[in-house]
């Protein structure tokens, strides 16, 4: 099975490309056709967050610690994402759509350094710490991520 960095550096992968969707269409803009790819985008990355906060964080605190470092950190980050996110929704029912761009753009580059501050630093932790359970909780990751909930808004 392959390890932490690779499968999670490729849903990475796949919320780029959702992350670009998002930009094209809000480039049009066509707020109804943004809106929807804007909840997909959104979904995706609650599910990601979801395997990391409630399963991949959980295995590596016995060796990173719980409410300081690099985890703590992570999820602080989570939640700046999820708040970024909820005013895009927002500003999508004002159709603001400068406001709009500013904020996506902003969500774009706190992503873009949160995923590499994981694949630098988190995801090779665990692929060296959590080698002895690695298929355990890799299959609890992946059957998560391909639920129905969540793999359907990956089209
Ligand atoms: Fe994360
Ligand atoms: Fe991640």
């Amino acid at each position: 099975m392959s390890g932490f960095f690779f499968t999670l550096h490729q849903d990475h992968q796949r919320c780029d490309t959702e992350m670009l969707s998002l930009e094209q269409s809000a480039n049009k803009p066509d707020w109804q056709q943004t809106k929807w790819i804007l909840a997909r985008v959104h979904k995706h990355f609650e599910c990601h967050f979801q395997v990391e906060e409630e399963i991949l964080f959980p295995s590596l605190e016995h060796y990173l610690g719980q409410s300081m470092g690099p985890l703590a950190v992570m999820r602080m980050e989570h939640d700046q994402i999820r708040h970024l996110f909820r005013d895009l929704e927002s500003l999508i029912e004002q159709q603001k759509d400068r406001d709009f761009n500013d904020v996506r753009e902003a969500l774009f580059i706190l992503i873009q350094q949160h995923n590499a501050k994981e694949e630098q630093i988190i995801y090779p932790m665990a692929d060296q710490y959590l080698s002895n359970d690695s298929d355990q909780i890799l299959n609890r990751i992946i059957s998560h991520l391909s639920d129905n909930s969540c793999s359907q808004n990956q089209s």
